[in-house]
């Protein structure tokens, strides 16, 4: 009996597998692919997770940076309104001479560069922790960013 149990295992294993072979499958999830920088559907509702995903990942950012309007400077500048501001321009910070003399102009493109790999893109740049790898987080972060300054 045992002999015979052992036997017919593998021919149930073939069994199973034939049956990931169906035609049609009753799917049970959706995974929905994007292109990198396509917009994505529907509008409203990705751009409120977007800014609701990048207020999270802020949490990164939120030790050194305030970004409340008016609010002090921490170990890093206040970042309110920083995009479309020139790189070193939060008042009564004590910037690196690298980040001031960097003619940056803060676009979302060159924050992305800049949180991405703050000493490659700034090499001698003070901010020695706080990068983001994943571009999503990062472009999430900058919804945030762009969100709260228009407040
Ligand atoms: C460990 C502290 C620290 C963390 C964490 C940190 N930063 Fe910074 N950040 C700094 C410092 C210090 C500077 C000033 C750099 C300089 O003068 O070279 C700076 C500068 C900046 C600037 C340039 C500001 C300006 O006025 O030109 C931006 C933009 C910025 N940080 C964004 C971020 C974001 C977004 C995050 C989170 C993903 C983050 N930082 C995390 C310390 C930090």
């Amino acid at each position: 009996m045992r002999a015979m149990l052992r036997a017919s295992a593998p021919i149930l294993v073939i069994a199973l597998a034939a049956c990931g072979t169906d035609p049609a499958p009753e799917p049970t999830e959706q995974i929905v692919v994007r292109e990198p920088g396509a917009a994505a559907v529907p509008a409203v509702e990705t751009e409120d997770s977007l800014i609701a995903i990048g207020k999270a990942a802020f949490n990164t950012c939120i030790a050194c940076h305030g970004i409340e309007k008016g609010g002090a400077n921490k170990v890093g500048p206040n970042l309110y309104g920083i995009i479309g501001q020139a790189a070193g321009a939060a008042q009564g910070f004590g910037y690196s001479e690298a980040l001031t003399s960097s003619g940056i102009t803060w676009t979302k493109e060159e924050l992305d560069r800049y949180i991405a790999n703050p000493a490659a893109k700034v090499p001698g740049t003070t901010m020695m922790a706080g990068a983001i790898t994943d571009a999503g987080r990062r472009e999430a972060i900058i919804a945030y960013i762009d969100e709260v300054s228009a407040n």
